[in-house]
């Protein structure tokens, strides 16, 4: 294969499908006024008044070390971090911008530092890229009414996404944001990726260029998932993507909780934190993490390389399934020493308790079985699973009506 052959589908998306757990990352200039990352927006700030911040956004303890640690301890797999928001402030030393993290406080590229501590974590690299840009003078002309040079925005906007994916090694993940008011068309975007896709030619490129590209995204609610295609689930660990302080946080059960269902539904979880200016991620993001942690640490196996499988009806919790195992997340009730499930085709050869030594006893009658041998109580807080192997696929008969 030539050098620069773009990767087959297939090849391209297989570390994101296996991986389903990936740390969101929201910050920037925003970050100082800890309202989220609206806010010039939402409070109608003019730019000008805007753009002076960008000298205080000094963070004198960014270490994107410790933010590729934490990911790794919570399971996490990727990393995607806002490169520019829709606030136009770059990250990274962008020559086609004045509002940059080099030109400004913290005079240094943030996002090489990033991407090289991803790499050093074992994380894949992921990039969101803002398309909208309301620091940019033609996007400022199109706000007010006046004629713009769409012609020269496009080429700034294409000429960042060269640089994001030329001058930072191998970029896992592209993730685009904010198309409105334009299309595709407008975007020039199937141009766009295609140059992407030749710079990186392993490339995984999400939905929001207005074309479907390699995964659709869901954000916050997970009603409208788009089956039979690679999606990503992003949610805010509060209410907020950007940093901010007065906001209430999801409990770490939740979160497993949601974590599970997205897996049970075939889709990857990217899970948010919104670092404070001074490049710490906030102690109440750190404690649910490493709580998540936790549990992954007994229980990834039904995660990683998991996707959904047609037995969800039962009494206690989610299935998932990979191979020929068959995960039952006990996350609605713990059922005691012994529980019926029912619905499987296939002949069951064991079953385990995740996290325990623990052989449980299965008895089988038709398409029922009962496993027996369990504890009384549930051997982990945030939720237990229990692994069945089977015989081939595990496969589902239909439900009764
Ligand atoms: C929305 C918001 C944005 C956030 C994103 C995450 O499109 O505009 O602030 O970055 O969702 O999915």
């Amino acid at each position: 294969m030539a050098k620069r052959d773009i990767v087959p589908y297939e090849d391209r998306i297989r570390w994101f499908a296996e991986a389903r757990f990936g740390m969101f990352i929201h910050w920037g200039v925003y970050s100082l006024l800890a309202r989220g990352e609206w806010v010039m927006n939402r409070e109608r700030t003019p730019f000008a008044e805007y753009r002076p911040l960008a000298e205080r956004f000094s963070p004198t303890r960014y270490d994107p070390n410790e933010w590729a640690k934490l990911a790794r301890q919570a399971g996490m797999r990727y990393m995607v971090l806002t490169t520019r928001h829709h606030d136009g402030f770059c990250l990274w030393d962008s020559k086609l911008s004045d509002f940059t993290a080099q030109k400004t406080g913290a005079k240094r590229d943030l996002v090489a530092e990033y991407a090289a501590a991803c790499r050093k974590h074992g994380l894949k690299v992921g990039f969101y890229y803002s398309l909208k840009d309301w620091g940019h003078p033609d996007w400022l002309a199109l706000q007010e009414g006046r004629m713009t040079d769409h012609k020269r925005f496009l080429s700034y906007i294409h000429g960042q996404v060269r640089e994001l994916c030329t001058n930072y090694g191998k970029v896992d993940l592209l993730w685009y944001d904010g198309p409105g008011p334009y299309d595709a068309a407008g975007w020039e975007s199937k141009r766009l990726n295609a140059m992407a896709r030749r710079l990186q030619p392993h490339i995984v490129i999400n939905d929001r260029s207005r074309l479907p590209e390699d995964f659709s995204t869901v954000e916050q609610h997970l009603s409208h998932v788009q089956a039979g295609r690679p999606w990503e689930f992003c949610l805010t660990m509060n209410e907020n993507w950007g940093y901010a302080k007065r906001s209430p946080y999801k409990s770490t059960q939740q979160i497993i909780d949601t974590l599970t269902l997205v897996v049970a539904r075939g889709g990857n979880l990217l899970l948010n934190v919104g670092p404070k200016p001074d490049g710490t991620i906030p102690a109440e993001s750190v404690k649910r993490l490493k709580e998540v942690g936790d549990w992954m640490k007994v229980n990834s196996e039904s995660i990683y390389g998991c996707t959904s499988h047609p037995l969800q009806w039962t009494n206690y919790g989610r299935v998932t399934t990979k191979g020929n195992a068959l995960y039952i997340h006990m996350s609605k009730s713990w059922p005691g020493k012994e529980f019926v499930t029912a619905g499987l085709k296939n002949k069951v050869r064991s079953a385990q308790l995740l996290g325990t030594k623990r052989r449980l006893k299965t008895r089988t009658s038709d398409v029922r079985m009962w496993i027996s041998g369990l504890p009384d109580k549930p051997p982990h807080r945030h939720g237990s699973v229990i692994k069945i192997t089977t015989q081939g696929k595990p496969e589902a008969t239909p439900y009764p009506q």
